[in-house]
């Protein structure tokens, strides 16, 4: 038995942005359409955004209907994919409670994406107990569908190594059951982690870095005037630098020669870049030429956004149908899971 089958996710605490359309979103449509596979699972991780903001459920609960929107907007198709709620599937949590005892606090400690967000949410004093689990509540949704493939962001590697961890304690010692699994990153590093508009490292929600996959094509524009480009080019005709550059840096990663020449007076973008590195090229028109590259690719986006945001009937049955999907494959491997440890009493 070779199946393939993709899970992933998202955390529902805000809209999303670029970052996650170039970083993983794109590959998630990608792999659908392909439709190389048994079954794809993409899951709203509304317990997992609990774990650290336990103390505001109204912006998970806000936020979820705005990822399952941002999901169906860029083309997940829930005739190809199973979309669900991850709390409203139980036997995750049960999953979860196992699989606490095959890992121990340090090594949760030494999480290098835990690490980073307990530093950034202040949670050093003190860590929600909650929140140092939540890599073994994704081991077990990753588990649940015995998903070998995940198709995420760069940060969540640590997530996975972790995962597959916990996989060969609990194969070793409670028999061959879970199945280990492969994270798929975005093809370059520019879109595993594309900066922010500032130029800082990361675009993120809360650097307000970031152009949303929701925003207007007037914020779209504003957003883009805005943006780091060379301090030192100051007037048309001074030499630019397109390196560091987040107009250059963006056309990079969204622009192709086609899209250059549709939308300037250049046949490729190192034509463009040549005469901004000469001189005499300003910066108002490599931002139009970003924005109009950017505007072509959310304007499908936002029409679709428009249409499930009319109908969120249609979403919340889409979720609905999708999470009684996604309940019947996780009893199973629960079944499985208690059988594997002799918990299964009244079978
Ligand atoms: N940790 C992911 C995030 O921060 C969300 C997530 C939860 C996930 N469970 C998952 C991703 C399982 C992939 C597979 O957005």
């Amino acid at each position: 038995m070779n199946n393939k089958i993709i899970l992933t996710g998202d955390r529902p605490t805000g809209r999303l942005h670029l970052g996650h359309y170039v970083g993983s979103l794109k590959n998630r449509v990608r792999l659908q359409n392909e439709g190389a596979f048994d079954k794809m699972f993409v899951m709203i991780a509304d317990a997992q955004a609990l774990t650290d903001n336990f103390a505001c459920p109204k912006k998970v609960q806000d936020n979820l209907y705005e990822v399952a929107i941002d999901y169906l907007s860029v083309g997940i198709d829930p005739e190809k994919v199973t979309m669900f709620i991850q709390s409203e599937v139980p036997e995750l949590t049960e999953l979860t409670f196992y699989y606490m005892n095959l890992v121990n606090v340090s090594r949760l400690q030494r999480n290098p994406t835990v690490k980073t967000e307990i530093k950034q949410k202040d949670f050093e004093q003190s860590i929600p107990a909650g929140f140092l689990c939540y890599p073994v509540s994704q081991t077990a949704d990753i588990t649940a569908f015995k998903a070998n493939i995940v198709p995420v962001g760069e940060d969540q590697m640590p997530m996975i190594e972790q995962a597959n961890e916990i996989v060969h304690t609990f194969n070793r010692i409670y028999g061959e059951t879970l199945v280990e699994c492969c994270a798929v990153l975005a093809n370059s590093k520019l879109e595993q982690r594309l900066p922010g508009l500032d130029g800082n490292a990361k675009m993120s929600k809360s650097l307000g870095n970031c152009i949303y996959l929701s925003d207007s094509p007037e914020e779209v524009k504003k957003k883009v005037m805005s943006m780091y480009t060379d301090p030192g080019h100051i007037k048309v005709e001074d030499e630019g630098k397109v390196e560091g550059n987040m107009v250059f840096t963006y056309l990079d990663v969204f622009s192709n020669d086609e899209l250059i020449k549709k939308y300037s007076d250049y046949d490729s973008l190192e034509e463009m870049k040549e005469h901004y590195r000469k001189g005499g090229l300003g910066d108002v028109k490599i931002k139009n030429v970003l924005y109009n590259i950017l505007e072509e690719m959310l304007l499908p986006i936002r029409e679709k956004r428009k249409y499930y945001e009319e109908h969120l009937d249609e979403v919340k049955e889409i979720l609905k149908r999708g999470t009684v999907d996604a309940r019947k494959v996780a009893g199973q491997t629960l079944k499985e899971v208690k059988e594997a440890i002799g918990i299964n009493y009244f079978d």
